[in-house]
């Protein structure tokens, strides 16, 4: 079977593609934009803080498609921002130039200086860090770096909004697990927020083990769950708290090892 991964359209019309290492889709196959925006943007207080023309970082576990990444910068043309912000992600498995030259999520914004985004980015890339300002006209700098996770130097990297979007925990393993989530403690600002669409306890136990606090809210496109988590408990006001003890009493008693 090829490495190549397969173009789909998901139910909102937009695309997303399935790997066939990890035998996944890399979007909700009900709507990968309609996805996107609700667990990254909408829950996480991205677009508040686009909207408040304010400046922050963002970390995104797995830069896939680029769909967020082109989703922010639509975000921040709609909003006619000019503030700073610095989008870090990290790919293992770099899709080619000619897979991202079918997608269409470009035909989601009405701004045409997106139509090339992906396409220069996929075109150009190399091992180790790669330092992109796609727009003259939006102040975002990617950071993309192409290698594993655990191979990154995460030491000057300080993160507003984390962006958990790596395959789920039972296929992609190694970026669910308590040294994950303590790098990205050593890369959290004091009012960070995370959110992915998994709403796996293990992923879960994993967080609050290492000091996320965490609450659930409804998921995108009639998912009954996803997990937000911050450093500072105050940020999570207004959303149902997970019990992080009993996650944590889970984990230590091996539950999820079984
Ligand atoms: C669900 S997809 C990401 C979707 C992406 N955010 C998007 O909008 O298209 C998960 C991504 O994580 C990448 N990945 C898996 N394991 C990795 C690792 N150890 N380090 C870095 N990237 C990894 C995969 O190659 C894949 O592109």
């Amino acid at each position: 079977m090829s490495d190549r991964p397969d173009h789909y359209i998901t139910k909102d019309g937009s695309s997303t593609l399935y790997s066939n290492t990890f035998n996944q889709y890399y979007h909700n196959p009900n709507g990968s934009v309609s996805e996107s925006k609700h667990v990254f943007f909408d829950v996480s207080g991205v677009s508040d803080a686009i909207a408040q023309n304010s400046s922050f970082n963002i970390f995104e576990m797995g830069f896939g498609t680029g769909l967020n990444f082109l989703l922010l910068l639509d975000y921040y043309l709609t909003h006619k921002c000019d503030s700073k912000v610095n989008f870090h992600s990290v790919e293992a498995f770099p899709i080619t130039v000619e897979v991202a030259n079918d997608f269409n999520f470009a035909s989601f914004s009405k701004f045409r200086e997106l139509d090339h985004v992906l396409k220069n980015i996929f075109s150009d890339l190399k091992k180790g860090m790669n330092i992109i300002r796609p727009l003259k006209e939006a102040d975002i700098t990617l950071h993309l770096f192409i290698g594993k996770f655990k191979d990154l130097n995460t030491e000057d990297i300080h993160v507003d909004f984390f962006f958990h979007d790596a395959f789920s925990p039972e296929v992609n393993q190694e970026l669910w697990t308590p040294e994950t989530f303590e790098t990205l403690v050593s890369m959290a600002n004091k009012e960070a927020m995370l959110t992915t669409y998994c709403a796996a306890s293990k992923a879960r136990a994993a967080m609050a083990v290492t000091g996320w606090k965490l609450a659930k809210t409804r998921g995108a496109l009639g998912k009954r769950e996803m997990t937000v988590a911050s450093m500072a408990e105050e940020k999570l006001f207004g959303l149902k708290r997970v019990n992080e003890q009993r996650l944590i009493k889970r984990l230590e008693n091996g539950d999820f090892d079984r």
